[in-house]
């Protein structure tokens, strides 16, 4: 039978950024991806990375494109009543924030597994685990029509919302917290330079409106939608006016439009399960946790927990000690939670919640309070940058 020391699950962002830290330590891991890299490469996500995040791929050595074309941004600007507010991110949390699309880094990051030459299944069948609460931990899958087996030290369930790790694991032995919210979010992008030089988070009474880029010729923009739009309800030309009436006017003026590449819609939830760990089986990234995607830390998270459990899997290989593995699950929930507290709070100031003006009054009284008060755009500042690892 094959053998590894750690079977990664999913060839997302976590799996192979874990992959990646890992090899680096000579660490020897397979990652089982149910897809093609043509399929994983080609997903639109977010496009927006904490500090800690851009320091770890730096650290994983993928980060050499990430530099040469990346922007940062020092601050974001919040749109409300038509009036325009501008959180200095860096004055108010002495931190920036970078843009680099996530395809894009999930391009470094396969790039980086195939120059390693360490062993990565695209499409991968069936992928099942086994035995996870013993010693010796094994995985199957169906390759080319044949049934396959791995025994490994650790599984890293990196499989995302949909895996099959969490599934997995007896229904009395995890927990899960959820909150669905009652609209979603639907995307653009287009080859059309950004409206400004900063993201625009737009509080309007039709709905929330969000304006990103992934670099100075591409935009990314989002409208706040009902759970059941279709996108093919969407035309551009509907997007880009019902987008021109959720912003200020001085915003508007710089609204280049045309064509979109992609247009998709995504619901929002928050998710959160709990232990991340089951004997040798390891949850990170989406598969323990979504957040709504307001103030993107669906990736940052991943790498967060990704770096801790990296540094777990070493300490075990270099010094024979799990006591960092021990602490895994407590400490990557720690913040998990934090980050959730916030992409819930942060979705709930921006979104049209229901058709009662109180909730919009209380809204606008919040950003209007966020408007003279440093204490508080310090507060949004330091969580929108990142909270410490540690
Ligand atoms: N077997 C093998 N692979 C699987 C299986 C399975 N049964 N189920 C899912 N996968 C793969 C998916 O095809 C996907 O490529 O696991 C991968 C999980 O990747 P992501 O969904 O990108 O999750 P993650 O790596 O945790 O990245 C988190 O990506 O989804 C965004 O918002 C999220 O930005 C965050 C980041
Ligand atoms: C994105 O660019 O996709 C993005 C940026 C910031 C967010 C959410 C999404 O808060």
């Amino acid at each position: 039978m094959q053998r590894t020391q750690v079977a990664i699950i999913g060839a997302g962002p976590a799996g192979l950024l874990l992959g990646q830290l890992l090899h680096r330590q000579g660490i020897d891991t397979v990652v089982l991806e149910k897809h093609s890299r043509g399929y994983v490469e080609a997903r639109i996500r977010a496009g927006l990375l904490e500090q800690g995040t851009v320091d770890l791929l730096h650290e994983a050595g993928v980060a050499e494109r990430l530099e040469r074309e990346k922007l940062v941004h020092a601050g974001l600007e919040l749109a409300f009543a038509g009036r325009l507010l501008r959180v200095d991110l860096q004055e108010l949390a002495g931190e920036v924030v970078t843009i680099y699309g996530q395809t894009e880094l999930q391009k470094d990051l396969g790039d980086a597994r195939a120059a390693s030459g360490a062993a990565t299944v695209y499409e991968a069948g069936q992928v099942t685990i086994h035995d996870f609460d013993s010693s010796r931990p094994r995985v199957g899958w169906t390759q080319d029509g044949v049934r396959r087996e791995l025994e490994c030290d650790f599984i890293a369930g990196c499989d995302g919302f949909h895996g099959v790790c969490r599934a997995s694991v007896p229904a009395g032995a995890i927990r899960q917290h959820e909150r669905v919210y009652p609209f979603g979010w639907l995307g653009l992008l287009a080859d059309v330079p950004p409206l400004a030089d900063e993201l625009v988070y737009a509080n309007h009474e039709r709905g929330f409106a969000l304006c990103s880029m992934r670099s100075r010729s591409r935009s990314r923009y989002y409208l706040q939608c009902t759970p059941t739009d279709r996108v093919e309800e969407w035309s551009d030309a509907r997007f880009w006016e019902e987008l021109a009436r959720r912003l200020p006017p001085e915003r508007v003026r710089g609204l280049v439009t045309g064509p979109s590449l992609e247009k998709s819609i995504a619901p929002l939830r928050s998710f959160v399960v709990e232990p991340l760990r089951f004997g040798r089986l390891f949850l990170a990234g989406d598969a323990a946790h979504i957040v709504p995607p307001t103030g993107a830390k669906g990736l940052n998270l991943a790498a967060a927990d990704v770096r801790l459990l990296s540094r777990a899997l070493i300490e075990y290989y270099s010094d024979n000690s799990g006591a960092l593995l021990e602490e895994y699950s407590a400490r990557a929930l720690r913040r998990v939670w934090q980050a959730t507290r916030f992409s819930w709070w942060f979705t709930t100031l921006m979104h049209r919640l229901d058709e009662d003006p109180f909730s919009h009054k209380l809204q606008l009284a919040e950003l209007d309070w966020l408007a003279g008060s440093r204490a508080g755009r310090v507060a949004l500042a330091e969580n929108y940058v990142g909270l410490p690892f540690d």
